[in-house]
């Protein structure tokens, strides 16, 4: 039988107070990927056993254990891969290499062995839609003549104008400026152009051209001997670009990123990268073990990112909407129907993520933000701050919120420690492209890529090393977050978290069912049902009063008493 459709978990219609809820159906025994939790890693900043102030391989390896301790089952690793560094390793001049900065190759087996050995699954980030300019490929498109094979690895086109002056079309980059470069030619005269969606030393590649196709398949092989149990590609949907590369039909929205309900945006999820990803999933199911690919397809609404999860395509994808969703119940309520609708359409597990390297820390979003996580813009010393408090009571609350829901689940290096963005980073220290290309309009990604703490005091940047550097530097306040000062401590953030991926573990969330809770879907409240697990969250500012049973989870200490629900606080009851 259709092994999708045998662990089926079809959505159907309920009531609930709001109209157009979902229920979901158990996937028990499923691949690993439809409900485990995935860990993030950020090498930069995970751990440093060099003490250069840059995190390391070595530094990942030897605090593995931490993450076994905290209850993961599989971490992705941002790009280790070698690379100049000029989008923190999303320019990647050797794909089959590990960055001197990070390591070696050695190192990444030993990382890979040691992960094994201790039971957890290994995804490596793949970055298919551009290369570094330092790329031999882009290199070898230089010094080639225009029209050239070398050249159609990339988008070299002449410019529009009397004498090309003008770039070949209106497309902008996400990052901020155009999103072309024109070249000189070996003479002085000037060149050719190239298209960058991204960071002008980020050229991107040609779909198009079947031996970019081929050099990307013998890449995937190279990492899967080696033994990854699986790809995050990095902005799948922009790989493709319509044919002729024409104007985008509007210049405001042109540099923008993906907007949702535009009409075939020229630079997004053209129709032709999907045949790509099907020779891809067949390349990882030829492998033995179970790997998996999931895509960071940034497709709204969900019914057409559901298209990158058909079958034989992604495992599995990112849910934006989710990531996107502001903290309250109607929206909520809202985007984990659309959810599950979306993704059980087509038997793909939904996966659930409120942090990653691009956006705002939950901590502080939630902190009174008026910001949109994904919109890349970051808080700077001069911005509006969170409320820390408020903002960490919060997240503690969706995060309990979000690890009863069945599906895959993802976490982002520090969210255990409830650590806040880095908010008051100085202009000297940002790093992030997106700071530079708009002369500091928009701050950038930097304030959530802090290096971590481990142990309070051990040089100034908390235990992330013995010398105390650090690429970026941590805010006093990162200290009192240390990994030791919360660990075995009760009713810290860390052992919230570990407390609940243990009972996530144990009671087979992941696998499990989901729906509306009756009476506890409304404004001020928010509850649902996996098997006979209660989940509620107070949105209100006034106590709810519960239904009875056992709390077995809180997101708040001590705040149970006379089983009522606080503001901001989740919890998990049973209920049998
Ligand atoms: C993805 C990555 C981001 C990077 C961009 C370009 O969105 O998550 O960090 O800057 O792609 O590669």
């Amino acid at each position: 039988m259709d092994k999708a459709l045998d662990t089926a978990t079809i959505a159907t219609v309920k009531n609930a107070s709001w109209s157009g809820s979902v229920s979901h159906r158990a996937t028990a025994g499923a691949e690993w990927w439809r409900s485990g939790v995935i860990y993030q890693i950020y090498p930069r900043s995970f751990a440093d056993s060099n003490g250069d102030g840059m995190g390391d391989l070595p530094g990942i390896t030897s605090r593995l254990g931490a993450l076994v301790t905290l209850g993961i089952d599989a971490v992705w690793l941002s790009p280790f891969y070698k690379s100049p560094q000029k989008d923190a390793g999303y320019d990647v001049s050797d794909y089959c290499d590990v960055d001197p900065l990070f390591g070696s190759l050695a190192d990444f087996d030993d990382l890979l062995t040691e992960a094994h050995r201790l039971g957890l699954r290994v995804l490596i980030d793949l970055v298919p839609n551009h290369s570094s300019d330092q790329h031999g490929w882009f290199q070898a498109a230089l010094a080639a003549e225009p029209g050239s094979p070398e050249r159609e690895f990339y988008h070299f086109a002449e410019g529009k104008g009397v004498n090309g002056e003008l770039p070949p079309n209106n497309w902008l980059s996400l990052f901020g400026g155009p999103a072309w470069t024109r070249l000189t030619n070996i003479d002085g005269t000037p060149g050719q152009w190239y298209l960058h969606l991204f960071d002008s030393s980020q050229p991107d590649l040609n779909w198009a051209n079947p031996a970019v196709q081929a050099a990307f398949e013998d890449i995937l092989r190279f990492w899967l001997d080696r033994g990854v149990d699986g790809f995050r590609v990095d902005q799948p949907h922009a790989m493709a670009k319509a044919a002729g590369l024409p104007d985008h039909p509007d210049v405001e929205r042109a540099g923008a990123g993906f907007i949702e309900g535009e009409a075939s945006p020229p630079m997004w999820f053209q129709e032709e990268v999907h045949p790509i990803f099907r020779r891809w999933r067949a390349i990882l199911d030829s492998y033995e073990g179970d790997r998996a690919m999931c895509g960071e397809a940034y497709v709204l609404p969900l019914s057409f990112m559901a298209h990158w999860v058909r079958q034989d395509e992604f495992n599995q994808t990112f849910n934006f909407r989710f990531l996107n969703s502001d903290w309250n119940a109607k929206t909520l309520f809202e985007n984990i129907n659309e959810s599950f609708e979306a993704f059980d359409g087509v038997g793909a597990p939904s996966t659930w993520v409120l942090n990653n390297h691009d956006v705002i820390r939950h901590a502080s979003r939630f902190g009174g933000l008026k910001i949109k996580p994904t919109d890349s813009d970051g808080v700077g010393p001069t911005d509006p701050q969170p409320d820390r408090e408020l903002g960490l009571r919060r997240a503690r609350g969706a995060t309990l919120f979000m690890l009863g829901l069945p599906g895959s689940a993802y976490l982002y290096q520090g969210e255990e420690l409830g650590l806040p963005e880095h908010t008051t980073l100085a202009p000297e220290f940002r790093q992030d492209p997106t700071f530079a290309r708009t002369h500091g309009k928009r701050v950038g990604r930097d304030g959530c890529r802090v290096t971590l703490p481990w142990e309070a005091g051990v040089g100034a940047a908390n235990g992330f090393n013995v010398t105390g550097a650090s690429w970026l530097p941590q805010p006093v306040i990162y200290r009192e977050y240390s990994r030791d000062l919360q660990e075995g401590v009760a009713g810290s953030t860390l052992e919230l978290y570990k407390l609940a991926l243990a009972l996530r573990k144990d009671l087979r969330l992941g696998e499990g069912s989901f729906e509306w809770a009756e009476g506890l879907v409304e404004q001020n409240v928010l509850g649902y049902q996996n098997g006979d697990i209660l989940i509620v969250h107070n949105f209100g500012h006034e106590p709810v009063a519960l239904p009875a049973g056992q709390i077995i989870a809180s997101s708040l200490q001590g705040m149970t008493a006379g089983h009522s629900l606080a503001a901001d606080q989740t919890v998990w009851i049973r209920i049998s």
